[in-house]
């Protein structure tokens, strides 16, 4: 969910609901708005997108003090219908709240608030925290809204930031914030507070951020960030780099067109600084000393979604390069299984956004077994690297598109420069090998570049297909956490059948799959080093066409032994076979989002998805 505060003297509307149109990546199954007018707390909300809450709010002509809050939500508890939207109020109407998180014990503390008769009027567990506020403002008798905020915050179990305004509170916005992410903005004589900064960027980049269970007291000449104790909690004030237009859609139709766009920019970025001409590198914002680093024994990746796939990839890299053992696996199940960590495991928790919910609550489970725990974030300040031993940032800039696309390829530069850093400091053998992909690396931007000059015979296949059902994907090493990836984003953005195998594996069972006409994706290797590998994939494409199916080849340029098998060929820059899935995944996007737009679909906003989930 996104959520927005605001208080000053513009016009709370306006800014609350722009505030939004920012947040809306965050979720977008219903939206809704709080604020105050003539001592009234006034709301409106909507199922569905954020369109649908502007075009109620054009119904009337409203005016409102300077003080709101807002709310884009996506589903846990309740379905998506405007009476479960947020804001929610107390049955007197003197306290609206938004929340984002789950608060896990809400039907255990209904009955009680039943008892003192209030009456519920929603599903979700949202709901409680505005009766328990306006119960615990009545018994204290004192219109202290921090102070019931912290009342009520202790009583709360699960995850949560809260937002609450009320009646009697006209010039004071209170929030709350447990392992759900809440950053405060200060202007001149504003201020404002929301789940990220892209919210208020346009207004100031002066950013506070809020540690765990702390509560803010936002007013417009002051922020007050104290515990759950009421005691001053140290404040922590940060810059924000990027600004509005980076964040805007630069002449695209949408985000990720955009964002497929500016990977070369994204990837050079995050390399800059940290690749010396002479192929030294520097990664000293790790934290990590080259003594730790020595020290580890296993590495283990754990992420979600694409950061996972981003987890795959590196595992080749690195156990090539180091020589380290490294498993991956999804976040969600991680810590569930009572994985093995010690001081020499080297963790490494890869997310976008810092803030995905599993990805925290593993990375937290592996710093308590003392495992060294390493981030790989876009977001800085967010709350994954802020809990972790060491980060490197990727820099690819504000991702507005639900789908990850510049921050993948970025998560992979991210990878490969620690796989290759831990080989040097290790002092590993064949150090010319390794110079000699750390020169590669430095020329990714550019390969990516091409690959996008080349890319419209993709758009044009992917129209074509527009009326398929299935596309299944192929790889192997690799290739394979890249049919992975695409498989996915056609799922995401196309809500198509679309599932990714292990070359070598679809000979043991999903071979049954193939029948007349059926598009098969297959990521060849690079030809380099690995011609083996190569050639297998060759057979497996054979393989497939002999059963009937449409062959898809994605394969180096000037590979001309994949020719006679593919009935449409994607070419891209010969590249070393680590580093190919840089190039490899690039038509991958470009093919998921034209055949999403094809059938008419929102590929920044797809369905039932969020951008950043912060439940588990
Ligand atoms: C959500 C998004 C995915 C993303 C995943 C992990 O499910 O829809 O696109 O890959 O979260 O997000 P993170 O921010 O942790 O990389």
């Amino acid at each position: 969910c996104g959520i927005i505060g605001y208080v000053g003297p513009q016009p709370a509307l306006e800014v609350v609901v722009d505030g939004l149109a920012r947040l809306e990546y965050r979720g977008y199954d219903s939206a809704g708005v709080a604020v105050l007018n003539d001592n009234r707390l006034e709301t409106e909300k909507r199922a569905g997108k954020l369109a649908n809450l502007r075009g109620a709010l054009e119904q009337g002509p409203r005016t409102a003090d300077g003080i709101g809050i807002g709310h884009t939500r996506w589903a846990t508890h309740g379905a998506p219908t405007n009476t479960n939207a947020h804001p929610h109020l107390d049955n007197d109407e003197r306290v609206a709240v938004i929340h984002n998180g789950i608060i896990e014990n809400f039907a255990a503390l209904r009955p009680e608030l039943e008892e003192r008769g209030c009456k519920f009027v929603s599903e979700t567990d949202t709901e409680v925290t505005a009766h328990l506020l306006s119960q615990e403002l009545k018994d204290r008798g004192d219109n202290d809204l921090a102070a019931a905020m912290r009342a009520v915050c202790k009583r709360l179990e699960g995850a949560f930031t809260l937002v609450a305004m009320s009646v009697d509170n006209p010039d004071l916005v209170v929030a709350a914030r447990r392992n759900s992410p809440l950053v405060v903005g200060r202007g001149e004589g504003e201020n404002f507070l929301a789940s990220d900064v892209a919210a208020f960027i346009a207004h100031t980049r002066n950013a506070v951020e809020l540690g765990q269970d702390q509560v803010v007291e936002l007013r417009r000449d002051s922020v007050t960030i104290t515990d759950y104790e009421g005691l001053p909690a140290p404040v922590r004030e940060y810059h924000v780099d990027w600004d509005v237009s980076a964040a805007e859609k630069g002449g695209h139709d949408y985000f990720m067109l955009k964002e497929i766009v500016e990977q070369p920019r994204a990837v050079a970025d995050t390399l800059l600084g940290r690749v010396g001409i002479d192929g030294t590198l520097t990664l000293d914002e790790m934290r990590l000393s080259p003594s730790d680093l020595r020290d580890i024994e296993k590495i283990v990746i754990i992420a979600c979604g694409t950061s996972y796939h981003a987890g795959l990839i590196a595992k080749y890299a690195i156990e090539h390069w180091c020589r380290i053992p490294c498993e991956v696996e999804v976040a969600s199940e991680f810590r569930y299984r009572d994985p093995i960590l010690n001081r020499q495991t080297l963790v490494i928790g890869i997310s976008q956004s810092g803030e995905s919910m599993d990805t925290l609550m593993a990375t937290r489970y592996a710093r308590e077994q003392r495992a060294r725990v390493l981030a790989i974030c876009n977001v800085n300040g967010s709350t994954i690297p802020r809990e972790s031993d060491g980060v490197l940032y990727t820099h690819a800039g504000p991702e507005v598109g639900v789908a990850a696309t510049k921050t993948f390829l970025t998560q992979l530069a991210a990878c490969y420069l620690i796989g290759l850093y831990l080989a040097q400091v290790r002092n590993l053998k064949f150090g010319d090998e390794i110079n000699a992909i750390i020169a590669q690396l430095a020329r990714m931007p550019e390969q990516v570049e091409k690959v996008l000059d080349t890319v419209e015979p993709v758009r044009r296949l992917a129209r074509s297909l527009s009326n398929s059902t299935t596309v299944l994907f192929l790889g192997r090493h690799v290739g394979y956490p890249v049919a992975m990836e695409g498989a996915l984003k056609l799922k995401e953005l196309a809500y198509m059948h679309a599932e990714a195998f292990a070359a070598g594996e679809l000979k043991h069972g999903p071979i049954a799959l193939i029948e007349n006409g059926l598009p098969v994706v297959v990521v060849v290797p690079s030809r380099e080093g690995r011609g083996v590998l190569h050639d297998k994939i060759v057979s497996n494409i054979q393989e497939i066409r002999a059963r009937g199916a449409r062959t898809i080849v994605i394969a180096e340029e000037g590979d001309e032994a994949v020719l006679p098998f593919s009935d449409e060929l994607i070419e891209v820059p010969a590249v070393p076979t680590l580093l190919q899935p840089i190039v490899a995944t690039v038509p991958l996007q470009v093919f998921a989002c034209e055949l999403a737009l094809a059938k008419g679909n929102d590929v920044d906003q797809p369905r039932n998805l969020a951008k950043s989930v912060t439940v588990e």
